[in-house]
């Protein structure tokens, strides 16, 4: 596929209605978790995304049938696979393909992965994972860029979680599920993808209590059944489109979008100085010609998500006053600022913490996408930048964001997708 550029024309107000697509982090745990079943499984609202793709690759690789059924459902059928091993070339494109080897240990005793190496946001190491899995009575072997790990019989134990690590509780979940004897994540991770990762299991026929909660408890069981699921909408993309409303001075409606699962966002644009009106399922989101600067801390769910900061910080960048982001979660999570910076923007990075210091406008400029949401960040600061914003390495946006810029235009942007 030849790289792909956005050419992205400013200063337009957004308006209308926008539908949010199912969640990619949700999808790709609850994919995961059919190789626990010999039964097919069906998924709905599953969106169009290329880190999907990639893990229905994956499990592809593994021996496994993945077939699309009409747009969003997939169709998945873990009856008989025995290869265990997910490669390099798959997992360097999606590190979340590392949420395979709890299910594989759990179904097939064996697991060969490779290592996911870091990405532009941290090193993103993997070692809650592994000590999980230890905990559980895997060997665990990590040599020449590969993770093997085997068990006769996967035993439930305690596990403290250093950091409420989201792929690590749901890792660890999976293959606690099919274990003998009880599992505890203590300091879990609460996020709703971790919640409906354990609602699935459930209706697989697993015992998981304690969903949301920092303490979850997995009492194993022999066999677990098929399930008909429906992804839940993705509450990134919706947020984002929260800013893109608040940075445009727009007036935008979100469908498919559960405020129970923003409210951090919510309560921070109303600080703004946004309204924001609320029902069940749908936000609308009234920007102003500009926004009060705030200050944001991201933490672990339920605090402000990491994965929002980026868009929040290109709504800083025009705020009226100072803002302070701090980036708790990742190490490495300003790589935008650069870009940022090159479209006027006044920021400075110290340690964790960014100072944004607001301007009237920003200025277009060529800008590069370095990772899913900076990327998010980026157009989004084109969309109000004076002139032609062009911004190039949009495979990152493609994993994360279904018909981006389709989206954006039929809200009243001038977004257009050029070959390189
Ligand atoms: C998940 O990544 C999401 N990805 C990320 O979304 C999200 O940013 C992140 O959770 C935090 O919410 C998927 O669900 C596929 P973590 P994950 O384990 O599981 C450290 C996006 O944009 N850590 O909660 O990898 C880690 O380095 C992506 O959709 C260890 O040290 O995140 C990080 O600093 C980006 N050792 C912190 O914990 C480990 O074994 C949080 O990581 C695991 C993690």
């Amino acid at each position: 596929m030849d790289p792909e550029k956005l050419i992205i024309s400013g200063e337009n107000r957004l308006q209308g209605t926008v539908r949010i697509d199912g969640a990619k982090n949700s999808a790709l745990s609850i994919m995961a978790a059919t190789l626990l079943t010999k039964d097919v499984c069906i998924l709905r609202n599953v969106p169009r995304l290329t880190d999907v793709d990639t893990m229905a690759a994956v499990i592809r690789k593994l021996g496994i049938k993945v077939e699309w059924r009409g747009d969003n459902t997939l169709y998945i059928d873990s009856d008989d696979f025995n290869n265990c091993e997910a490669p390099y070339e798959l997992v360097k494109m999606m590190r979340g393909s590392i949420l395979v080897m709890g299910p594989l240990l759990a179904r097939l005793k064996k697991a060969k992965i490779s290592l996911p190496g870091g990405c532009s946001i941290g090193a993103r190491p993997v070692d809650y994972h592994i000590k999980g899995f230890e905990t559980l009575g895997a060997q665990v072997e990590v040599e020449k860029g590969y993770i093997e790990a085997k068990v006769d019989k996967l035993k439930g134990d305690d596990i403290y979680l250093d950091f409420p690590s989201l792929g690590a509780t749901e890792n660890i979940m999976m293959a606690a599920c099919l274990a003998e004897g009880v599992t505890r994540i203590e300091n879990a991770a609460k996020d709703p993808e971790v919640v409906e990762l354990g609602h699935f299991l459930n209706k697989m026929g697993a015992k998981v209590k304690g969903l949301g909660t920092d303490l979850i408890e997995i009492e194993g069981v022999k066999k677990l059944h098929g399930v008909d699921y429906t992804i839940i909408p993705d509450r990134i993309e919706a947020g984002t489109y929260m800013i893109a409303a608040a940075i445009t001075g727009g007036d935008v409606l979100i469908e498919k979008a559960d405020p129970l699962l923003l409210k951090p966002l919510i309560v921070k644009l109303e600080e703004a100085g946004i309204r924001i009106e609320l029902e069940k399922n749908l936000i609308k989101v009234i920007g102003l010609n500009r926004v009060k600067a705030v200050d944001i801390k991201t933490l672990p769910f339920p605090g402000f998500p990491t994965d929002m900061q980026p868009q929040f910080m290109a709504l800083s960048c025009v705020a009226k006053g100072t803002s302070v982001i701090t980036e708790t979660v990742f190490e490495k999570r300003f790589v935008h600022t650069g870009d940022l910076i090159r479209m006027g923007a006044d920021i400075k990075v110290e340690g964790h913490s960014a100072i944004i210091k607001g301007v009237k406008k920003l200025s277009a400029a060529p800008v590069m996408a370095s990772d899913l949401r900076g990327g998010a960040a980026l157009i989004l600061a084109g969309l109000v930048a004076e002139g032609t914003t062009e911004l190039s390495r949009i495979y990152h946006l493609d994993r994360g964001y279904v018909k981006l810029e389709e989206k954006l235009n039929s809200l009243g942007a001038d977004i257009k997708r050029v070959k390189e």
